[in-house]
C-alpha cells in the first residue's frame, strides 16, 4: 500500500484532469470505507461526490467486497461470446425486477460510454431490422458525453470541440438550464417544458422518417446538474410516439436510487424505449454499464436463422464475471439498507442545508433533486472555471470532496450519507465560499 507521495507522477497521463496542475500538487486517495476517503498523508476527506457519480452504497461494503473476493477465487473470466456464465444471468434477471415496466432486457457493456454507443447503434439497427433503414438521424441535447457516441449526440463544447470531425447526421435540442427564470428552485424547475418543442423543429427540418433515436440524460450530472422543467420529459416522449423515434434515457448518473426512486424514470412516470445505467450498478467497486430494452425491441432481433448472430456487437469483459459480482452484492446492499429511496427520505434536508447557501458570496444559483446539489458561481471576467476550481482544492484541503464543472460545484455524496454528514458537507462548504476571491 502507499504510505507516502511517490515522487514520479510523469508517466501517467491522467484523465479529465488538468496534469501539470496535478502533478504540481498531488492529491492521492489510499484507502476508502463508507463515507470516507483517506489520503496519502493520512487525512480523511468525506465524499461528496460518491467518487465520480457512483459509489451510491459508499466505499468499501461487506457484501460487495466479499462477492468480488469469491468470484476471483471460483471463475475469474468466462468468454463473453458464445458462452456464459450463470451469475449473469441472475444479474440480468434481478435487474430487469428493478427496471422500469417494459424495459425487461439487458445488454452488458464496461462503462456508462459504452452503454450510450450500444444503445445508439441499437436503435439504428432496430429500425433497419423492421424495415425502416432510413431512420438515421440521432438526437442528443447540448452539455452531454464523452465516447464517441455521446461526444456526437451530446456536446458539451469543449469535449467536442478538439475532436471533429464526430458522427454525421446528428441534431442537438437545447439543454434545460434557464437560470433567469429558475434561479434558487428546489427540485424540479417550473419553467422551460416547451424547450421540447426542438424535437418537433428538428421532424419539420429532415422528416421523421429520417430520425432514429433521441438520446436526453434525464437530470444532466456531470455537465453542471441541469434539471429538465416539469411536464419536459412527458413532452419529449409524447413527440416521440407522435413520429416513431426511440426515446433514449441515459441514466448513468440517475440510475440506481440517485433521485430517491430506482430510475429517474420512475421520478418522472417517463418510460423510454431504451436505458443505459453504469456507475451505481456496481456503486463503482467494478468498471460495469447496461442498456435496458423493450421485449418488443429485443424480439425484433431474433428473426432469421437460429445460429446467426443476431447483433454483431458487444465487449470482450460485457458481462464480466468479478462485475457481475459486484452487481449482485451492490444490489443486495442497496435492497438490505433501502438505498434506492433513501434520497426521498433525505430530499427535504438536503435542500434545506443547500439552499442555506443563498447569499453568500458569489452564489449565482442553487438547485437540487434527490441527493444532487449544486451551487453555481458567478465566472469571473473573462476566467470562465477559475472561480469554482479554487473551491474544489480549499474543501479538499479543508475534508471534503466536491466536484466542479466549469464554474458549478456539483454535489452527490454516497446514498448512506447522515444528516450529520450533510451538516459538515454544507458546513464546510459555507466557509469555504466565503474565502474565495
Ligand atoms: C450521463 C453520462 N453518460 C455517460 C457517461 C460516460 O460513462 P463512463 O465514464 O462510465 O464511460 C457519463 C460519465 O460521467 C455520464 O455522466
Amino acid at each position: 500500500m502507499l504510505t507516502s507521495s511517490p515522487n514520479d507522477l510523469e508517466s501517467f497521463w491522467m484523465p479529465y484532469t488538468a496534469n501539470r496542475q496535478f502533478k504540481a500538487q498531488p492529491r492521492l486517495f489510499v484507502s476508502a470505507k463508507d463515507m470516507h476517503y483517506r489520503t496519502s498523508d493520512g487525512r480523511a476527506v468525506l465524499d461528496g461526490t460518491a467518487g465520480l457519480w457512483c459509489c451510491n452504497a459508499g466505499h468499501s461494503r461487506p457484501k460487495i467486497v466479499e462477492a468480488v473476493q469469491r468470484q476471483i477465487e471460483e471463475l475469474d473470466y468466462a468468454p463473453a461470446f458464445q458462452m456464459g456464465h450463470p451469475k449473469a444471468f441472475e444479474l440480468a434477471n434481478r435487474l430487469v425486477q428493478l427496471t422500469p415496466e417494459g424495459l425487461d432486457h439487458v445488454f452488458f457493456t464496461n462503462s456508462g460510454s459504452e452503454a450510450v454507443d450500444t444503445a445508439l447503434k441499437t436503435a439504428l439497427a432496430y429500425h433497419q431490422a423492421r424495415g425502416q433503414g432510413s431512420r438515421v438521424r440521432l438526437i442528443g441535447r447540448e452539455r452531454h458525453g464523452s465516447g464517441f457516441g455521446g461526444v456526437s449526440t451530446g456536446g458539451i463544447s469543449s469535449n467536442r470541440e478538439a475532436f471533429g470531425p464526430l458522427l454525421p447526421g446528428v441534431d442537438h435540442l437545447r439543454h434545460t438550464h434557464d437560470p433567469n427564470r429558475n434561479a434558487f428552485s428546489r427540485g424540479i424547475p417550473e419553467h422551460g417544458m416547451e424547450l421540447a418543442d426542438d424535437l418537433e423543429r428538428i421532424v419539420s427540418l429532415h422528416g421523421a422518417s429520417t430520425i432514429a433515436a433521441v438520446i436526453v440524460e434525464p437530470v444532466a450530472g456531470s455537465t453542471g446538474v441541469l434539471l429538465p422543467a416539469k411536464g419536459y420529459l412527458e413532452r419529449l416522449r409524447a413527440i416521440c410516439d407522435r413520429h416513431g423515434i426511440l426515446l433514449i434515457f441515459d441514466e448513468v448518473i440517475t440510475g440506481f436510487g440517485r433521485l430517491g426512486t430506482p430510475f429517474a424514470a420512475d421520478y418522472f412516470g417517463v418510460t423510454p424505449d431504451l436505458m443505459t445505467v453504469a456507475k451505481g450498478l456496481t456503486s463503482g467497486v467494478v468498471p460495469m454499464g447496461a442498456m435496458f430494452v423493450t421485449r418488443n425491441l429485443y424480439e425484433t432481433f431474433m428473426r432469421g436463422p437460429e445460429h446467426l448472430i443476431e447483433f454483431a456487437h458487444g465487449y470482450t469483459y460485457s458481462g464480466h464475471p468479478v462485475a457481475c459480482a459486484a452487481a449482485l452484492g451492490t444490489l443486495d446492499t442497496y435492497a438490505d439498507e433501502g438505498l434506492l429511496t433513501r434520497a426521498a427520505e433525505l430530499e427535504p434536508y438536503w435542500s434545506d442545508a443547500l439552499h442555506s447557501l443563498r447569499g453568500l458570496p458569489h452564489v449565482i444559483d442553487l438547485r437540487n433533486i434527490g441527493l444532487i446539489g449544486a451551487i453555481e458561481l458567478e465566472p469571473m471576467p473573462d476566467a470562465p472555471t477559475k472561480r469554482a476550481f479554487p473551491a474544489f482544492l480549499e474543501a479538499f484541503e479543508n475534508g471534503v470532496l466536491i466536484r466542479t464543472t466549469g464554474d458549478t460545484i456539483a454535489l452527490s455524496p454516497p446514498l448512506i450519507i447522515s444528516r450529520a454528514q450533510i451538516d459538515e458537507l454544507f458546513g464546510t462548504l459555507s466557509t469555504v465560499l466565503k474565502t474565495l476571491a
